[in-house]
């Protein structure tokens, strides 16, 4: 890929965004996350905004920045977050994933940075900001751009609620732009129209005050961690549906109307399946590969422990035994309900001889964008534009906790303008993103603009 000055000049400060280990989980990156929201700051000042500020939360900054705000024209809230997911496994990278490199893969030849947050979502937040950038260097725009960039998304997004909640009137605006999702390929452009809403759970499954030798006590007491295994294996029946009573009640099906015009999208399952080395896939009944993954509700264990994991055996049954459970949820559903389902239905799955201890953690509501909006027709638009083939909508997998908070609170849709890919590897070892996929974006950004600002005034 020939790239122009200005192109490497991108290139470079973007590594550079990459080298801040800004992971919001851990609270031994706080410092780091502070610098990256200051880099962030610094960022939109170069692009052009004419006011910006860190504004301090309980948990970690949020980076706001205003082009310009007249009353009589549109505005238009960027939302997107610099921090990332921890790294970990460490092991597995094929590079430091704080020291960004370029390498090329089979889906990009023309080059792919990887490092942690290259695409979710720092690479696809500094595309916004270089975007805004290259606007100003052609001229003035006419719509109000607002920023808002924040520094807990990976954690859930505690803090930005209260935030969005207290200060309806700064983030007042007409439509929410966010690159923070995928599209279908490089040759396939898709405008994401729903997000999975999430119920994110711990467990605790207590045997014995201590831990005991497997051959003294072995076969007598209930071991804490075969009993877990146990009850997480009751969590779905023979058809892989959750077997939560009431989990299904509140979910609002598709029509089969809906469900034909989803299986349009191009999608090939043996490309699906080796791209992730796998022979099979599995599901619930009934439904496709992609429907699985993207309008309906599943229940996954995200990590399992307790016992003996360090090198050689070691002979014993463990006092407890742990695990974290997330369940992705779609439009209907209540989180906080679904959170409060999974709590009585994994104690009543407890036998004799355990105790069970259920934690909450965050959540979220699911989301779906309508295709009518004058939002949407811009984003359309725009894809048109840069890849010379109409987008389509395609409901994620994923899920943005504040997307749903912002419709609440402000009464604005968010137009998902992602463009990630599957194969990029987010929240993964050797995450990557193509520098094709990198300009592209900085290329139909614009184009939003402008179509959005056109449509509005026609309205
Ligand atoms: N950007 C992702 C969400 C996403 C990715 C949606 C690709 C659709 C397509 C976001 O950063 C993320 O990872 N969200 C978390 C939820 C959060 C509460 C930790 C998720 O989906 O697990
Ligand atoms: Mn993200
Ligand atoms: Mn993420």
């Amino acid at each position: 890929m020939d790239l122009s000055l200005t192109q490497k000049r991108f290139l470079n400060e973007w590594m550079e965004f990459l080298k801040i280990p800004s992971v919001s989980a851990d609270p031994a990156y706080k410092n780091d996350v502070k610098t990256a929201a200051e880099w962030v700051n610094n960022a939109l000042q170069k692009a052009g905004c004419k006011h910006t500020e860190i504004i301090e939360t309980p948990g970690h900054p949020i980076v706001y920045g205003e082009y310009k705000v007249d009353p009589n024209l549109p505005t238009i809230l960027v939302y997107g977050h610099y921090d990332v997911q921890p790294p970990d496994p460490i092991e597995l990278w094929d590079s430091p994933p704080f020291e960004p490199v370029i390498k090329t893969t089979e889906i990009h030849p023309e080059g792919a940075v990887f490092a942690r947050g290259a695409c979710d979502d720092k690479g696809q937040v500094f595309m916004h900001v270089k975007a805004l950038e290259v606007m100003l260097s052609e001229g003035a725009i006419d719509c109000n751009i607002k920023f808002m960039i924040e520094g807990e998304e990976e954690v859930g997004s505690d803090n930005l609620e209260d935030f969005v909640r207290n200060n309806n009137e700064k983030l007042k605006c007409d439509v929410i732009l966010i690159s923070d999702t995928g599209m279908i390929s490089k040759t396939q452009p898709s405008i994401s129209t729903g997000l999975r809403g999430l119920s994110y759970m711990e467990v605790i499954v207590t045997g014995p005050n201590r831990d005991l030798h497997s051959g003294l006590y072995g076969g007598s007491v209930a071991n804490p961690i075969n009993i877990l295994c146990e009850m997480i294996a009751k969590l779905h029946d023979e058809n892989r549906k959750i077997t939560i009573p009431g989990f299904y009640d509140r979910v609002e099906e598709l029509s089969q109307e809906e469900r034909n015009e989803m299986a349009k999208a191009p999608f090939d399952l043996e490309e699906f399946k080796s791209s992730i080395g796998i022979n099979a896939v599995q599901g619930e009944e009934g439904y496709s590969n992609e429907e699985r993954r993207t309008i309906r509700p599943t229940l996954d264990v995200n990590g399992i422990w307790g016992g003996y994991t360090g090198e050689g055996a070691k002979t014993v049954i463990a006092s407890k035994a742990h695990a974290k459970i997330s369940m992705r949820l779609v439009p209907g559903q209540e989180w906080n309900e679904i959170s409060d389902l999974f709590t009585t239905y994994f104690k009543s799955l407890a036998p004799e001889g355990v105790t069970v201890e259920v934690e909450k953690h965050h959540g979220g509501y699911a989301y779906v964008t309508p295709t009518e909006t004058i939002g949407y027709q811009a984003a359309h638009k725009a894809y048109l534009e840069t890849f010379g083939i109409p987008p389509i909508p395609s409901r994620g997998g994923g899920s943005i906790p504040i997307v749903p908070m912002f419709e609440k609170e402000l009464g604005v849709k968010s137009i998902l303008m992602g463009f990630g890919l599957d194969s990029d590897a987010i929240h993964s070892p050797n995450e990557h993103y193509g520098l094709f996929n990198f300009f592209k974006g900085i290329d139909t950004i614009p184009n939003f603009y402008r179509h959005y600002v056109a449509l509005y005034n026609e309205k």
